[in-house]
């Protein structure tokens, strides 16, 4: 079955810190201001949630969140 974790950028607490795409670059692309968000619907693949909840964990301004199980 898919995966049901999914990652969302709060583009109102996002600030361009990009550690987020650093830890995970599957999972975070940048717009043009250099501000993060989730890649398609933001479906974490199965393999990558380590790397999901790593890149919500090192996010300074807690813009990375993560649901579903
Ligand atoms: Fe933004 Fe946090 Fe990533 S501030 S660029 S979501 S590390």
């Amino acid at each position: 079955p898919e995966s049901t974790r999914k990652i969302h950028v709060n583009p109102d607490k996002c600030q361009g810190h990009n550690r987020c795409k650093a830890l995970a670059p599957e999972l975070f692309e940048l717009d043009e201001f250099g501000n993060a968000r989730e890649v398609g619907d933001g479906t974490v693949p199965r393999g990558l949630e380590k790397k999901a909840a790593l890149a919500r964990a090192n996010c300074p301004e807690f813009a990375v969140e993560l649901a579903g199980e």
